[in-house]
């Protein structure tokens, strides 16, 4: 194995057509798309008879550990046009003081934060950046809460590919910081994700950009797909009870939820799914209302506020989808106030040493909420995803100070 194996030399690739998630219709390959003629979310399918041929487990086990060793169920089809920064597999990290004192079971968590930019979005984006290079874009837009459009600018810059960016006006700074510094051009608007979301669907026919908006955009979600992949093959082709996963546009989970079907076609896995459940913050939880109501969509949260940034998505276009996922795999959707999801974060990283961001901290509420409740079992083995890494998220300040000066008062410590 050596360490650039799966970035270079030709692998099949079997793709065979784009698919509209909601009729079916099919899209042809190779084009540049957007949304299907439906104005829903085009899927993409692939010959997976093919792909159980081509592709084993243990040849799976010998390939370098990155996101680019599931190249026969991914998008690109030519090495050339990968755009890669270091999409290394994330470990799972156990959390045996949490679950002991909880009483029992298993808590693992996915840590995204070791992906390049510092959050999973490098999965979505690097698949996207790697398309729109196949395909000849000059120039991607894209609405963001931060992580997307960091790991966005990062690629496209990578690639050549001009990038224009909006955030709403209180973006964490860290990000607006780190998008610009990466070369794009980044602007804050003065309101929500979908505002500026407008603002890029608009410029389409102005500007003449691509449309990279959640889920607008057919391979974002081939690039989220591996978690899936990866997190099966890390837990011996196993999947876990439960995946507690923060839900905004809600990308990650029907990726994983697709990744999964996929792994049972090529016969990798069986019949057990996780029970997905999609995380939300109190203050912006549509796809809770939804659920809670039987809906088949989510219509917009007004007022949406919470301290998760990357979760105040208050209306997604792969609604329907999330609230499939969900529903099949006999899960919930789920709120979590944000002082909860303060008191998560601090919990863990004084018991266990691991600084989670605001959306993870949300996971690990949602989870105490769940066992609380009996929602889930204390027998469970649950995988909370933490999505972003800690250290990109302003952090309280540590207050103690000591004069050396004065004479240091040992018996203090
Ligand atoms: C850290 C973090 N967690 C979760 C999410 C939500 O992800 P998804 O769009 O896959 O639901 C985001 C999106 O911005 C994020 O930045």
């Amino acid at each position: 194995m050596i360490y650039d194996d799966n970035l270079r030399g030709e692998r099949p690739s079997f793709v065979t057509h784009l698919e509209c998630a909601m009729t079916g219709e099919r899209h042809e390959a190779d084009r540049i798309h957007n949304l299907s003629r439906a104005g829903k979310p085009l899927l993409v399918r692939y010959d997976l008879a093919g792909v159980a041929k081509a592709l084993s487990k243990d040849v799976l086990a010998r390939r370098a550990p990155d996101l680019w060793r599931y190249r026969e169920l991914l998008p690109v089809r030519r090495a050339e046009d990968i755009v890669s920064l270091g999409e290394c597999m994330t470990p799972i990290v156990p959390m045996p003081k949490l679950a002991a004192k909880l009483g029992g079971g298993e808590i693992l968590v996915k840590d995204e934060g070791r992906l390049p930019t510092g959050s999973f979005k490098a999965r979505g984006l690097v698949m996207a950046v790697s398309m729109a290079k196949a395909l000849g874009i000059k120039h991607m837009a894209m609405p963001t809460n931060g992580n997307a459009g960091a790991a966005l600018a990062a690629y496209a810059s990578r690639a050549g590919i001009k990038t224009t960016i909006f955030c709403p006006e209180d973006t964490p700074e860290v990000n607006v910081s780190e998008i610009a510094l990466q070369g794009a051009d980044v602007y804050r608007v003065n309101g929500l994700i979908d505002d500026c979301g407008k603002i890029v669907g608009e410029g389409k026919a102005k500007v003449g950009w691509f449309d990279t908006s959640t889920l607008k955009e057919p391979y974002r979600i081939e690039g989220k797909k591996t978690m899936g992949l990866e997190l099966a093959e890390q837990l011996g082709w196993q999947v876990p009870d439960a995946i507690f996963y923060p839900t905004g546009g809600g990308t990650g989970l029907i990726g994983m939820w697709k990744a999964f079907a996929e792994l049972e076609t090529i016969g990798f896995i069986g019949k057990k799914r996780p029970r997905m459940i999609a995380v939300q913050a109190a203050g912006c939880a549509p796809m809770v209302r939804a659920f809670e109501a039987g809906e088949e969509h989510a219509p917009r949260w007004e007022n949406a506020h919470t301290i998760a940034s990357g979760i105040r998505v208050p209306q997604a276009v792969g609604d329907f989808l999330i609230l499939r996922a969900v529903r099949e795999s006999g899960g919930f959707a789920i709120a979590v106030a944000d002082e909860a999801i303060t008191a998560a974060l601090d919990e863990m990283a004084r018991e266990e040493g691991f600084l989670l961001c605001p959306e993870g901290a949300a996971t690990y509420a949602a989870y105490k909420q769940s066992l609380a409740s009996g929602r889930v079992k204390k027998t469970d083995r649950v995988v909370l995803f933490n999505c972003a890494t800690g250290l990109k998220y302003p952090l309280p300040p540590a207050k103690r100070a000591l004069d050396r000066t004065k004479p240091v008062d040992y018996s203090m410590f």
